[in-house]
């Protein structure tokens, strides 16, 4: 309402000023009292008059390209403004009357009609299901370079991330240094590789299963190139390359969710076109989309398969991962963290890159240790600082450089502001910060 009233004043003002010009002419040229007093009280409701006439129509330009069921409202508006200057102003009063009895027939139309069930709901945005089967190999590909960084032609943008949200720790670029995760560029030639690897003999099926919460000699079941991606996909703990494991698991865990659990939570579809990109971008020949979807059935037991939603994500556009507008749960997940963090309270952050974000009580520690150097003063600018450089503090026994060091582009403040409150809160024996 107040942001209305704004927005007509911001409209009109050269109206509005002109009358109460007006006003004042009147105030000072009329000598007779009673004449004074009529021509100041009039201009005074044409004020009125004309302040709602422009909230009226300011709400109706506002809310014209939106799904709004506030339209009727600038009809009501207009009604109340004719029928008081009818009453006002004697020699318009016929016309102002009958005018203000249209609009408040129109006004009620239009209101009644509002009320009835919308049928078309405002045009909700089309449910896209994607038919993964049958998309030429190609096509498949465009998806899972969309699903892996955010658009068809994003892999080559710098930063650019998608739902999979693989970039947060693969590097995909032919040479490039990749620390947090292996490059992945020529995973589909060194997949047999691995499979010859002295720790990978599959001699030990019967120990193995698919919910494999550590690797152990002989653990890797996969028989060629294509289940062995499907069980790094599915069961990264299913067989750890040497050095990327959870540090102290002596390469035993990976830090790598299960990507078709939440939070990323592929489908099948989703990841045989997830692979299918990294077949063709480098000129190989992809199996097809049966094969594929057959090598993550062998991994993925059939009541842990996400249910093909079509549920396109939309992010908060450009590089903005988040813009805080998001519940705190989904905006942890938009942002990325809980593949890395484990965050108490928030749902599937469960990631183990990363040291367990109770700042409420690491943040004062942090800044008591003598080795800081960092320019926090309070908490939680030790939070913002660690999220937005990561390099001012590297927490004891974590690796530096693993954490992206550009959330300060792809977090709005408000993003930012909210992840921080939330993770300031989080104090050791204390109940759970509420959420939104
Ligand atoms: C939180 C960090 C993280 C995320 C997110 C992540 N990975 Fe990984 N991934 C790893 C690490 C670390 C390894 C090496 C340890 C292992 O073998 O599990 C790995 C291993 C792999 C491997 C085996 C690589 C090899 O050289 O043998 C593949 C394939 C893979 N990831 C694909 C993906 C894809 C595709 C995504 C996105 C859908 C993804 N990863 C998301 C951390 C991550
Ligand atoms: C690719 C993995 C990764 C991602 C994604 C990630 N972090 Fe981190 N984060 C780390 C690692 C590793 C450390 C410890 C090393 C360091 O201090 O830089 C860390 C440290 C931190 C710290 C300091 C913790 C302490 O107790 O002192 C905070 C706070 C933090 N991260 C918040 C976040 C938030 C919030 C997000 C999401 C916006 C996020 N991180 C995303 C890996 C990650």
């Amino acid at each position: 309402m107040v942001e209305l009233m704004g927005r007509a004043i911001g409209m009109g003002w050269p109206v509005l000023l002109m009358l109460v010009g007006l006003l004042l002419y009147f105030q000072v040229s009329i000598s007779d009292p009673v004449k004074k007093k009529r021509a100041s009280f009039q201009t005074l409701i044409g004020i009125l008059c004309a302040f709602l006439a422009l909230m009226a129509i300011s709400n109706y330009t506002h809310n014209f390209e939106g799904e709004s069921r506030l339209l009727p409202v600038s009809l009501v508006m207009i009604t109340i403004m004719s029928f008081v200057m009818g009453l006002y102003f004697p020699n318009i009063s016929a016309l102002m009357k009958i005018g203000g009895f249209m609009f408040f027939v129109a006004a009620a139309l239009s209101g009644y009609g509002n009320w009835l069930p919308q049928v078309e709901g405002g045009f909700p945005p089309p449910v896209v299901k994607l038919d993964f089967q049958s998309m030429s190999s190609q096509q498949l590909g465009d998806e899972g370079e969309k699903i892996i960084f955010g658009g068809i032609g994003q892999s080559k943008t710098q930063g650019a991330i998608g739902k999979g949200q693989c970039p947060l720790c693969h590097g995909f670029q032919q040479g490039f240094l990749s620390e947090r995760a292996p490059n992945l560029y020529g995973i589909p030639d060194r997949a047999i590789e691995r499979l010859k690897e002295p720790n990978y003999h599959m001699n030990n099926v019967a120990a193995r299963t698919t919910e494999q919460k550590e690797a152990f000699p002989g653990s890797g079941t996969a028989t060629n190139a294509q289940e062995y991606i499907a069980e790094s996909h599915a069961c990264p703990s299913c067989f750890v390359v040497t050095g990327f494991g959870v540090k102290g698991s002596n390469d035993g865990t990976s830090p790598m969710p299960k990507i078709h659990k939440p939070p990323i939570s592929l489908t099948i579809g989703e990841l045989a076109a997830v692979d299918t990109w990294m077949y063709t971008r480098e000129g190989k020949e992809a199996p097809a989309y049966d094969v594929i979807a057959t090598s993550y059935e062998k991994f993925i037991p059939e009541a842990d398969r996400p249910a093909a939603g079509g549920e396109e994500e939309k992010g908060a556009g450009g590089n903005i991962l988040a813009d805080g507008s998001e519940p705190t749960d989904k905006l942890f997940m938009k942002a990325g963290c809980p593949a890395c963090h484990t965050i108490p309270g928030i749902q599937d952050a469960v990631g183990k890159v990363g040291p367990l974000l109770m700042e409420g009580s690491n943040a004062p520690n942090r800044l008591k240790d003598p080795t800081y150097k960092g320019k926090a003063k309070s908490p939680k600018e030790y939070i913002t600082e660690s999220i937005l450089n990561p390099s001012a503090y590297v927490v004891k026994d974590f690796p530096d450089n693993q954490m992206p060091k550009d959330f300060g582009v792809r977090l709005t403040g408000g993003a930012l502001n909210k992840i921080v409150d939330y993770l300031a809160q989080l104090k050791e024996g204390q109940p759970l910060p509420p959420k939104e």
